[in-house]
């Protein structure tokens, strides 16, 4: 072996990356080779920027174990982990870029549930006769502001304690807070629920623990979940947030986007005790 070959074959600090790299076969995928040199690359610059001690990265794998160990059906700690350090928006504002006018797409979160029941527009979804009643209305119509039939709006939320049905099943109703409602050849919606309430994300794992050591809290401000989808359109996941929440500007997962805030006023018809009004542009598929 001349000292040329030994120098990629056996890795050293210098050539760490190129030469776990170089390892990869040549019938390996192109899109699967692209991701994981990239990743290779940038671990290695992290590592080698970071220095760690033996120590630090034993804490890391242990985070990384205790992350997964987390995970069941009901909890997605990599998710939460994705969510508070900015990825799972950064990865939402790559493959959702919107023309001028189209409604902006924000994070899934954890707790959407297949299966919501259909309800008749206008139908209550608050199923626990808690909270602060609320009419949501508005329109779903296209970039040229024509209405849209047919389109569905699977919505949901949190109750007035801050907790998801799915948080606590056996203390809440099922599906309490979610619904899904068609519109009518107007583009027209409308709803009751509660006007929402900020709540903390479960912080009681590995991720919460990170926040703490970041000195960041773990609160979403109050907001109104939406999957808005129609027959020819680019299928939008969104939320409303309360313009008045105090925690709008330090979103624990940075899903606030300007044009998602909208105000609750108070019931002009005294039928509810707020009213927001929200339409929900759509972007032609592609
Ligand atoms: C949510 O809004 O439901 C959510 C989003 C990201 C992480 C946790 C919860
Ligand atoms: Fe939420």
């Amino acid at each position: 072996m001349t000292k040329a070959q030994a120098m990629s074959t056996y890795l050293t600090e210098e050539n760490s990356e190129d030469t776990v790299i170089g390892r990869i076969g040549e019938d390996c995928d192109s899109r699967f080779r692209q991701i994981m040199e990239s990743a290779v690359r940038h671990l290695h610059a992290f590592v080698k920027d970071v220095e760690p001690t033996e120590a630090e990265w034993a804490k890391a794998i242990a985070f990384l174990t205790a992350t997964g160990q987390k995970c069941d059906q009901n909890r997605q700690e990599w998710v939460l982990a994705s969510d508070v350090l900015g990825v799972s928006m950064l990865v939402d504002a790559i493959n959702h870029r919107q023309p001028t006018g189209a409604t902006e797409n924000t994070v899934l979160g954890p707790f959407h549930v297949e299966g919501a029941p259909h309800e008749e527009m206008g139908a209550n979804i608050c199923r626990d006769a808690k909270g602060e009643s609320c009419v949501v209305t508005g329109r779903v119509v296209d970039i040229d502001g024509k209405p849209i039939t047919g389109a569905k709006i699977d919505v949901w939320s949190d109750n007035a304690d801050g907790f998801y049905d799915v948080q606590q099943p056996g203390i809440q109703p099922a599906m309490n807070m979610r619904g899904i409602f068609t519109t009518g050849a107007d583009g027209l919606y409308r709803f009751r629920t509660i006007r929402p309430t900020s709540y903390p994300l479960p912080d009681d794992g590995p991720v919460g623990e990170i926040l703490r050591q970041l000195g960041r809290h773990p609160h979403r401000p109050a907001h109104i979940h939406f999957i808005v989808s129609a027959d020819g359109y680019e299928t939008l996941t969104t939320h409303i947030f309360d313009a008045e929440d105090s925690y709008l500007d330090s979103d624990a997962v940075f899903g606030v986007k300007p044009s998602l805030i909208a105000n609750f006023v108070a019931d002009p018809t005294g039928s509810a005790r707020w009213h927001v009004d929200f339409d929900f542009v759509m972007k032609p598929a592609t």
